[in-house]
């Protein structure tokens, strides 16, 4: 079941996007699993890679805060159809919240797909990749 209230909090976090370069507006939520809901916009910079995605955002803030355990993230955009996280982003989400979690991309138009952060990036790169064998 697709949750209209955390979209609408979506489009609201969108709204605080900071992007006087692409004029790309994306917002984001990250509910925890204890029901809290932490807002994320893209924030962009003079220095174009210093840039950051909503959905980092929202995580980021969400830990900043002392929240770690997630249940769904949702992101927004003005995209033909759903809007399709970056690759940085797949990596984050993909470290920072249960493969099987409830990721719902959509857009300002009300297109809606669901996924997981298992689907959005196959064979990301673990912390487990991090592990040396004795030489
Ligand atoms: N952007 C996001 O915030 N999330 C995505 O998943 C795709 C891209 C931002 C980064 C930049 O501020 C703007 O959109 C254009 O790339």
């Amino acid at each position: 079941m697709v949750d209209e209230h955390l979209i609408e909090e979506a489009l609201k976090a969108r709204d605080k996007a900071y992007v006087p370069y692409s004029k790309f507006k994306v917002g984001a939520v990250v509910k925890t699993k204890s029901g809290q809901i932490f807002h994320g916009c893209n924030i962009e910079n003079a220095a174009y890679p210093m840039c950051n995605c909503a959905e980092r955002t929202a995580l980021f803030s969400a830990y900043a805060h002392g929240e770690t355990e997630f249940d769904t993230l949702v992101v927004v955009a003005d995209t033909e159809g759903p809007v399709s996280p970056c690759g940085a982003c797949r990596q984050v989400i993909s470290e920072l919240c249960p493969p099987s979690m409830k990721v719902i991309l959509t857009n300002i138009h009300g297109d809606i797909e669901e996924t997981t952060p298992m689907l959005l990036l196959p064979g990301a790169f673990t912390p487990k990749d991090l592990q040396k064998e004795e030489r």
